[in-house]
């Protein structure tokens, strides 16, 4: 009779805590490996308390020669990391590449620049060090053919809401993506990568995502609420020439992919002559078919040095952020008029919760400008000589992920 009573009290005690669990299926099971393993992201200041010597904040993105501000997307990767740990190494098959390691606080910032890849090859990879190493993850490297895609999100922005409820939605959104898309070439990031400046925010960004964060190769633009002081840290792509103190440097990079130039521009740095000249140089010697920019917070519409530049050396497409709402424009020249075969400026909503309200009156030049208030992602296809962007809204509620707006635009 005791052992009946015993089961019928432990029966009622695991009821009450099933039922009285506010937000236990919050986040679903077994996906974030750092929380599954350590709780909840922690925040910068007590890292140190993490499991000591899981890798975490695991980013991948093409290496950037800093010498050219030049990449190869087809031979080249940047791996990097934090641990606990002052060493640590990416391991490729039996290839052990020993990571440059520098320390900040009780954490340690590990990188690895693979160089020599092979083209259109996939590589599983680890991170971390003997005793401590990262799950297996998978990166291809870029095809020399000319027909691609690429994926554009931009504003994550987690902490606008709460901090776990924005990284479910990037997550969810990031995934949803890449599950249409998976063979995407790589994955463009126009900034705002949390709120705030916030960066205590960041290792939610990466542990929330960090499954497609270390699968597939992403391109960064630095938003207005992402810093400087921290940003190098993170995000290898843009700082190779970075000087938060120095207005003569500047995040510019550009990298060819296909028969495509894409190009990086800083919207917040000074961009003035020695960026201008580097701008306009890079715009002036690349024969490619399409010309690609990329940068946070658009400045179409306004004729400046950049948008002359834009103009003059004929940028197709601007991939660009910052208003948190969709929006294309019309193929337009510096000044917003339209242009045949200008450049079309688009901006995919957000990847996050912060939607903002449509101005008004609608500026002539957007072709379509709507907020739909649920996160978005853009597909650009390039095939030979056609252009085709197509976007999509994602609703976490029912999984569907529906058509919003296509554009295509043909070379001949
Ligand atoms: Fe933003």
């Amino acid at each position: 009779m005791k052992k009946f009573s015993f089961a019928i009290v432990c029966i009622l005690i695991f009821i009450f805590f099933s039922c009285s669990i506010p937000g236990a299926l919050d986040i679903p099971e077994n996906i974030d490996y750092i929380k599954s393993l350590a709780g909840d992201p922690k925040d910068s200041g007590s890292w140190g308390t993490i499991i000591d010597s899981i890798p975490y904040n695991i980013g991948n993105t093409f290496w950037i020669n800093p010498q050219t501000n030049t990449t190869d997307p087809q031979t080249t990767r940047t791996i990097s990391w934090q641990s606990t740990l002052d060493t640590g190494e990416v391991i490729i098959g039996e290839t052990h590449y020993q990571a440059v390691t520098v320390q900040d606080g009780s954490q340690f910032f590990h990188r690895v620049d693979l160089t020599g890849l092979a083209a259109g090859k996939t590589y599983s990879y680890i991170v971390g060090t003997e005793g401590a190493y990262s799950p297996v993850y998978s990166f291809t490297t870029g095809s020399s053919g000319d027909n691609f895609s690429i994926l554009h999100i931009t504003d994550p922005q987690i902490g606008t809401g709460t901090l776990k409820g924005d990284s479910q939605v990037w997550r969810f959104l990031i995934e949803a993506a890449v599950k249409k898309f998976p063979d995407a070439a790589f994955i463009v990031n126009t900034g705002d990568i949390v709120n705030n400046a916030a960066e205590t925010a960041i290792p939610y960004y990466f542990d929330y995502a960090q499954k497609v964060l270390a699968n597939y190769a992403f391109v960064y633009s630095m938003g207005n609420n992402d810093n400087v002081d921290w940003y190098n840290k993170y995000f290898t792509v843009p700082q190779n020439n970075y000087d938060a103190g120095d207005d003569t440097k500047s995040a510019l990079y550009s990298f060819d992919y296909g028969n495509v130039h894409f190009i990086n521009i800083d919207s917040y740095t000074d961009l003035k002559d020695l960026q201008i000249d580097w701008l306009r140089n890079d715009l002036k010697n690349t024969d490619k078919v399409w010309k690609v920019a990329m940068m946070h917070e658009g400045c179409y519409g306004n004729k400046n040095d950049i948008t002359s530049l834009l103009d003059t050396y004929n940028v197709d497409l601007v991939l660009a952020g910052h208003e948190h709402f969709y929006m294309r424009s019309r193929p337009m020249d510096m000044a917003g008029y339209y242009k045949l075969n200008g450049t079309v400026w688009t901006i995919p909503n957000v990847a996050g919760t912060k939607y903002n309200n449509l101005p008004s009156p609608k500026p002539a030049y957007y072709v379509i400008n709507k907020q739909p208030k649920l996160p978005m992602f853009t597909e650009i296809n390039f095939s030979g000589t056609t252009l085709t962007l197509s976007a999509y809204t994602f609703d976490m509620m029912t999984g569907v992920i529906a058509s919003f707006d296509t554009y295509q635009v043909s070379k001949n």
